[in-house]
């Protein structure tokens, strides 16, 4: 694909809506021509007439003729693309950045940690691993959202958990009727892990605080810079290393991630 296709949208059918959330939803969506991505990797999606923006979708990459896309509404453009219906045409463009480096996970103990609607580009990661669990030793999952209406995938945490190498926990800020597991922020699941950390490799996708306090965490449990990938879903543009919208140190963000090992950003100014 050349720079100036790159910018060129392909026309996308939104096929159907699914309410994940009060606040999130999922589009599923089915482009003119199926688009390979690898887990990770996100897209420009662009909402004729209104805007576009950046999202990771949250599929398994198995499936580009169907592509979901899980979006929090959060401003102009996903307040917009929620009001959206099965029929009506989208542009994509992408895919872009590196995607999830799962070729090193061969014999790793793999950690997902998500925060809110950050478990939406990390189901593409879970949904990939899962399409063969053979070379990794195992995977923790750990998951927190505000109250229990926010949870997202809801629906399928049995069904990922009922592997025998895959393990979830997830928590909700504070008590509610009805919820009988653990409360408090996802930071409180990571404590004393039961996993061997030498072996052991972090993704941490969630909002800007969350990345953070989780960073510290995982680094206090005795986890290196190395070992943890932070989502650095921060603003983009061009989405393609053009408009330096998007760097940290001297990483473009768009080009050389969005999903960034700790040990190369740490050291940046505005990492978090
Ligand atoms: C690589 C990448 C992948 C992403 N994947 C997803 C995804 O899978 N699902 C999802 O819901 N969102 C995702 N986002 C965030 C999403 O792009 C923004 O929330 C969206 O573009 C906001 O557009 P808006 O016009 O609705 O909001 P705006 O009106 O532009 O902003 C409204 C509010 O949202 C905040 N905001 C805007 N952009 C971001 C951002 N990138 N990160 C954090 N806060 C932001 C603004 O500061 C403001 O407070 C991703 C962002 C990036 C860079
Ligand atoms: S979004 Fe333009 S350089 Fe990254």
């Amino acid at each position: 694909m050349s720079t100036s296709d790159s910018y060129i949208p392909t026309p996308t059918e939104l096929v159907e809506v699914i309410d994940e959330t009060p606040t999130i939803k999922t589009l599923v969506l089915a482009p003119a021509e199926p688009m390979s991505f690898k887990a990770g990797q996100f897209i420009q999606l662009t909402l004729p007439g209104v805007g576009e923006g950046p999202f990771t979708p949250s599929s398994s990459p198995s499936h580009p003729e169907r592509i979901s896309i899980t979006i929090l509404r959060t401003g102009t453009v996903t307040e917009r693309l929620h009001e959206c219906r099965p029929g009506q045409v989208l542009g994509l463009r992408g895919p872009f950045g590196k995607g999830y480096p799962i070729d090193k996970l061969a014999g790793k103990e793999v950690l997902v940690v998500g925060g809110g609607v950050g478990l939406a580009p990390l189901r593409a990661l879970i949904l990939t691993l899962l399409d063969d669990l053979d070379p990794i030793k195992r995977m923790s999952i750990r998951y927190g959202a505000r109250g229990m209406e926010e949870l997202l995938f809801r629906r399928e945490y049995d069904q990922w958990a009922s592997h025998a190498k895959v393990d979830m926990q997830v928590t909700i800020d504070n008590p509610q009727p009805g919820w009988q597991g653990p409360t408090g922020v996802v930071t409180t699941l990571l404590k004393d892990l039961d996993m061997t950390l030498p072996e052991c490799t972090a993704f941490v996708c969630g909002p800007g605080i969350m990345l953070q306090f989780t960073t510290q965490a995982l680094e206090a449990e005795g986890l290196t810079a190395e070992q943890i990938y932070l989502s650095m879903n921060r603003r983009m543009s061009c989405g393609m290393g053009l408009c330096g919208r998007c760097n940290i140190g001297k990483y473009y963000l768009c080009k050389d991630g969005p999903d960034m090992n700790y040990a190369l950003i740490k050291d940046a100014p505005n990492v978090f």
